[in-house]
């Protein structure tokens, strides 16, 4: 049994005066979250104001990116230990936004995934095809790559400490979203694939998540499909009520599936 994960990416927005507060609101509304999972990922600036807000309560704090090195001569990089320090326990590796604007590769987000893993972080990998590679019948191909570029060389127990993200490039900040049933078909694929590379087992154990345009009104029926355990929600992160209401509508959807 998978109990759902929501993952609010809040990208380059706030200020640490702003992050306090949203935090404030998500955490205020979301007292005693059951049956899901919440982590959020402020920017950088705002770890260490958003830890303090979100204290030892269950609502976890996560990094948007990491280098892949423990220390070293990274100007404007920021080392996993350094997160495990301020009280990260999740990073988001291979955002496509990473992939395009920063340009890292396959084998650079491999080299992520791993450092993660080694100071006790868990990754949250994320693929996805863009819109051309979707209309020429790509789509598998494309994250069939990224995944096994990305896992390269981790066992399964690695692989049993990870998440994916299934981000289709051309649902994310559109407020055009896969269907159910095109999230469902890439997501087995996905879980296809893990069973391949660790076991049926530990492929059963690995969340995946959807991303792109999930929004109160969607979230429901995208986390209702059975191979989608959960949401990385960008833009509707960044308000606090619908934030909680998509964590809510997770939550039912997980007890429903428990019944
Ligand atoms: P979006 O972003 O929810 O704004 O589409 C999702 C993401 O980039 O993780």
């Amino acid at each position: 049994m998978r109990a759902p994960l929501v993952v609010g990416n809040w990208k380059m927005h706030g200020t640490v005066a702003e992050a306090r507060a949203l935090a404030t609101a998500i955490r205020d509304g979301l007292k005693r979250p059951r049956g899901v999972e919440v982590v959020l990922c402020p920017p950088f600036t705002a770890l260490a104001a958003v830890a303090e807000i979100l204290g030892a309560g269950p609502i976890q704090l996560g990094a948007q990116t990491c280098h892949h090195e423990a220390q070293g001569a990274h100007t404007g990089e920021i080392a996993p230990p350094m997160l495990a320090e301020l009280g990260c326990r999740w990073v988001l590796v291979g955002h496509s936004e990473r992939r395009k604007e920063i340009g890292e590769s396959d084998e650079v987000l491999n080299l992520k995934v791993k450092a993660a893993l080694a100071h006790g972080l868990t990754p949250v990998l994320c693929v996805g095809e863009t819109a051309a590679e979707r209309r020429q019948g790509l789509t598998f191909t494309t994250v069939e790559g990224q995944l096994r570029a990305g896992l390269a060389g981790i066992g399964p127990d690695g692989i049993a400490r990870t998440a994916l993200a299934y981000e289709p490039v051309w649902a994310i900040g559109t407020g055009v979203n896969a269907t159910p049933a095109q999230a469902g078909e890439a997501h087995g694929y996905l879980r296809g694939l893990l069973s391949e590379l660790a076991s049926k087992e530990v492929a059963q154990t690995v969340r995946i998540l959807y991303g792109g345009s999930v929004k109160p009104e969607n979230a429901d029926t995208l986390i209702a499909e059975p191979e989608i355990d959960g949401a990385l929600v960008g833009g509707a992160s960044l308000a606090a009520p619908g934030f909680i209401a998509i964590v809510r509508k997770a939550a039912r959807v997980g007890a429903a599936a428990k019944e």
